[in-house]
């Protein structure tokens, strides 16, 4: 480990296991050259105010009223629909990706357009407190590069796949692979340009093979794609059961589930992330559990495309790794705040049911709710071990991706009045923060935001 060269003092927030929050009081986090955290310095460690002193200018101080949480990890973005967030909500996924979906991701192979949009977005991402995004890009491999370019200069820890859709029976001609050939050579030039990028030594920027779905691939692709990720230990990323519609097409095209078909491409992995997957079956989830696969739960755009809720505290027993995913545009809200208060609530109407016709005791799917606690795990430490990166913890050994939340401004939406127990400042904050509270973000131990603490 490198001495620390900086350190920030304050209050912070976070949760390493579901069930716990853990409250750091008046604590200092020191931080080394590598952007790691170097060690954690409780209030009553001797030789805290010594150790302070030591770092003079490099030393932060939160402000009273001030808190500060790990980074968001949002585990399913996909950057070009950004233009389309809040829109474009009111037809099934199978058409909304024919009719809106497929021509706006087609736009960005216009790389001037790409950028424009891709600057605002990564910005904007940051800006809510999203210091890792898991992003799908377009079908496009330049537009791809420039997205993986885009988060290496802006400084955001970040995935990035494209796009692989090449199944002319489900994808439009204008906007498909031309065949399983240029998929793979496009997904290895993707790969190989992050691998080789002058400023991505430290591979803060990674790549991701990322099928879109089986219903846009072909099985030979689906399968290439499997061998290639396992020959370049590359993470994976794509839709799995989402909706009963594209949970029936995978079913009636290759006979098994979404999950069976794609472990029986290779695309199952440890380091594999699946949207959604709202309909696995114990079966399912047994085999996820088994192979370290992961699914980025998307509470919001679930209720637009999924037809149902996932059972998220269901996987969760099965041991299912989860984080939370905002699906930008298929859930209409960008802020991993809003990620978490979504997941809440709908795994308490999962639990209680929605048809008031119903006896209160068949309405809904019993010991399903989780509380924010839990959803604020998953937004952060979850999505950390969903991709097997040191991230989402405050503790050595993890990186320093850290958000201040500034509950004092008045132009944010928290109003504390004399609160002073912390569990109740934590809730009114991950219920009421916007992004006007967010005062200063850091990411790999790099200030990309700062306001005004210090
Ligand atoms: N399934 C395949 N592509 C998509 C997409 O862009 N969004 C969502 N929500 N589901 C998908
Ligand atoms: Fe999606």
């Amino acid at each position: 480990m490198t001495s620390p060269i900086k350190a920030i003092f304050g209050t912070f927030f976070h949760a390493p296991t579901p069930d716990a929050l853990v409250v750091l009081a008046d604590t200092l986090i020191t931080i080394g050259h590598d952007g790691m955290i170097a060690d954690v310095v409780p209030p009553d460690a001797p030789g805290q105010a010594s150790a302070m002193a030591a770092f003079g200018d490099a030393l932060v101080r939160l402000p009273a009223g001030t808190f500060a949480i790990p980074g968001f990890v949002d585990l399913h973005v996909h950057a070009p629909q950004y233009p389309q967030l809040g829109l474009a909500l009111d037809e099934p996924l199978e058409i909304w990706l024919q009719k809106y979906t497929f021509p706006l991701e087609a736009r960005y192979a216009d790389l001037a357009f790409a950028r424009e949009r891709y600057e605002v977005l990564v910005d904007d991402l940051i800006a809510n407190g999203t210091t890792t995004a898991l992003y799908f890009a377009t079908q496009d491999r330049e537009a791809t590069k420039l997205l993986a370019d885009i988060c290496i200069d802006k400084g955001q820890r970040a995935l990035v796949g494209k796009v692989v859709m090449d199944d002319p029976a489900a994808c439009p001609d204008y906007y498909r692979d031309a065949g399983p050939d240029q998929a793979i050579a496009d997904t290895r030039a993707v790969i190989d340009h992050l691998r080789n990028h002058p400023d991505n030594a430290s591979a803060r920027v990674l790549p991701v093979v990322t099928p879109r779905f089986i219903p846009s691939c072909t099985d030979e692709t689906l399968g290439r794609l499997g061998a290639l990720a396992s020959e370049c230990g590359c993470h994976i990323q794509t839709h799995c059961s989402e909706s009963d519609w594209a949970h029936g097409h995978v079913l009636t095209r290759l006979g098994v589930t979404d999950a069976e078909a794609l472990d029986g491409f290779g695309l199952l992995t440890r380091h594999a992330v699946l949207a959604h997957s709202n309909f696995l079956t114990d079966t399912d989830m047994d085999r996820l559990a088994a192979r370290g696969s992961a699914v980025a739960h998307c509470a919001l755009s679930n209720v637009y495309f999924a037809n149902s809720v996932f059972p998220l505290r269901h996987a969760l027993e099965k041991h299912v790794h989860v984080g939370l995913g905002t699906d930008i545009s298929g859930g209409p809200a960008s802020s991993m705040f809003e990620a978490c208060r979504t997941t809440v609530q709908s795994s308490r109407i999962l639990q209680d049911g929605v048809d008031p016709a119903l006896p209160a005791s068949e309405r809904g799917r019993a010991n399903s709710r989780v509380d924010l606690v839990t959803a604020f795990h998953l937004a952060t430490a979850g999505g950390g071990v969903a991709l097997d990166l040191p991230i989402g913890i405050l503790a050595p050994g993890y990186k320093f991706d850290l958000v201040a939340i500034d509950t004092t401004v008045r132009d944010g939406s928290i109003r504390l009045f004399d609160l002073s127990d912390p569990k109740a400042i934590f809730e009114k904050t991950i219920y009421g923060a916007a992004r006007a509270n967010i005062a200063a973000v850091w990411i790999d131990g790099a200030t990309i935001i700062s306001g005004k603490p210090g």
